[in-house]
Parts: structure tokens; sequence; C-alpha cells
């Protein structure tokens, strides 16, 4: 038998006239929680450094959905932009209900004594700066009945073959979640995702008990509609790990 869906999540919008920001959006996983979060009703600010991809995300998404997709053209690098950004947001909507940080992509290289300054910049230095950036921005403007939520991957807890400096990042990012929790006590719901592989538009194919980028969406939704869900690295290795969270989740 299904687990019922508590009042909130069985209406068609249950996130109507809330504000959620996806730092990352415009990226592979970032593509499938704006949509879901569309879905639930929810206006969906995307912030992107580069113009053609906030277009292709508009594309992707379709413009009946899309009519609540906000793009705006600014980065979120640095402290500064980030709180320019998070101020541009709450001026133009009011309030920020729920962000989901989706920040940064993969990397292959080679040993750790073989990474070149430019790729630690990239792939660690600026992907980690941007995930605090967003988090000291947008966690003190939160809703106070919000959340926020990390996406992170296994690789943060493994040291992954020829991406350490990715798994070091992702390892950065789980323990920023964990600081967070700590620094809020209670005060914020804040959460992490930790995935493991994505299927997603440039990987379409995989092994079948990979988590699709809306399956990634679905999850984040859930988290944002589960008031008692807080200070959680929620597990997400497979679709059998997923239905089983959403089941907890939901219920
Ligand atoms: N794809 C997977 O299979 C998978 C699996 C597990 C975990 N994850 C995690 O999910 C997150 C997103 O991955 P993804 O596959 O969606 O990556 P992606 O397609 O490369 O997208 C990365 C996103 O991060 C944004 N970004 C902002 N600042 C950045 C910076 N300094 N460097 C790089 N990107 C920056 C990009 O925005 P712009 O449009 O401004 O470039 C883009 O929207 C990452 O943390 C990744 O580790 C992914």
């Amino acid at each position: 038998m299904s687990t019922p869906l508590p009042p909130e999540a069985q209406q068609d919008a249950p996130l109507d006239g809330q504000v959620v920001v996806v730092p990352g959006g415009t990226g592979n996983v970032g593509e499938g929680i704006v949509r879901a979060f569309l879905r639930a009703g929810a206006t969906v600010v995307v912030p992107g450094r580069n113009q053609e991809r906030l277009d292709k995300l508009a594309e992707l998404i379709g413009p009946e959905p899309g009519k609540r997709l906000v793009g705006i053209r600014a980065g979120y690098g640095t402290f500064a932009e980030c709180t320019d950004l998070a101020d541009r947001v709450v001026a133009d909507h009011g309030r920020i209900d729920h962000v989901v940080p989706s920040i940064g992509g993969w990397w292959r290289g080679n040993t750790l004594w073989q990474v070149d300054e430019d790729d630690w910049q990239q792939h660690f230095v600026d992907t980690t700066t941007a995930h605090l950036a967003v988090a000291r921005a947008f966690v003190p403007r939160l809703d106070a009945a919000g959340s926020y939520t990390l996406i992170a991957g296994f690789a943060g807890r493994q040291a992954y073959p020829q991406a350490r400096i990715i798994s070091m990042h992702a390892a950065a990012v789980l323990m920023m979640r964990e600081a967070l929790s700590a620094d809020l006590r209670g005060r914020r719901r804040v959460n992490n995702l930790l995935l493991g592989p994505i299927l997603n538009r440039s990987r379409p194919h995989g092994d079948p008990s990979w988590l699709t980028a809306d399956q990634v969406g679905a999850a984040a939704v859930a988290v944002a509609l589960a008031p008692s869900v807080r200070d959680e690295s929620i597990s997400l290795g497979t679709v059998a790990e997923l239905d089983e969270q959403l089941a907890r989740l939901r219920a």
C-alpha cells in the first residue's frame, strides 16, 4: 500500500506563493531541481554567470512552467556578489522560502600531487567559496519556516579515483552543512542530499538504479515540504533508496 501524503503535499501546487532560489540551477542536476520546484507551484529564481546557460535552462523547462522561472544574470562566486543577489531577490519577491545550492561539477585528473593550480582554483577554491558565499548571504534572509538543502555527492565520503579534488570539495560541502546546523541550533532547517551518479541531460544513459536529475528534484521538494526534517544528510544512492526516503519524508 502506498504511503499517504500530508495534506499540503496532496495539493497540486503545495509551494504556491513560495520563492525558491537554486544557485547552480543551470547545471545538469540543477535543471531537475528547478523543474520539480516549478511543478510544486513555487517561483524559482536561478542566478547564472552566463546568459546562454540561463536561456538554455528556460528552453529545457518550456514556456508554461517557465512562467514562474526567474533567471537572473548574476555571479555568486564572491561574498559581495551573493549579498547583492540575496538583497535583490528579497527586493523583487519579498521573501526567500527555500534555497537549494547545486554548485560545481565534475573533473578528472591524476594523482593529488599532479593537480595544477588552475584546477585547484576552479574545482575546489571557486566552488567551495561560492557555497560559503551563498550560505552567508541567504541563510540569514531565509523565511522562518524555510529550508536550506545542499547538494553533494558520495565523492565527499571517499577519495574518488582521479577526482580527488572533487572529493575534497564535496567533503567541504558536507561539513559546511554540519557547521550550519551547529551554528543555527534549530533556528532554520538545513539538510543535504548525498547523491550517487545522476542520469541527466549530459549523461542520459547509465545504470538503471541511478537517480535522474528530476528524481533529485522530487527529493529536494519533499525535504522542503517536511517541517520535521532538519540537520540530516539524506542518502540517495539508488532509486530504491529514494523510494524509501520519499516514503519517510512524505509520511
Ligand atoms: N552530475 C552528477 O552525476 C552528480 C552526482 C553527484 C553529485 N553531484 C553534485 O551536484 C552538483 C551539481 O553537479 P552538476 O552535474 O549539475 O554540475 P554542472 O552541470 O557542471 O553544473 C554546475 C553548476 O554550478 C554552477 N557554478 C557556479 N559557480 C561555479 C563555479 N565556480 N564552478 C563551477 N560551477 C559553478 C554552474 O553555473 P553557471 O551556469 O554559472 O556556470 C552550474 O549551474 C555538484 O556539487 C556535483 O558534485 C553531481
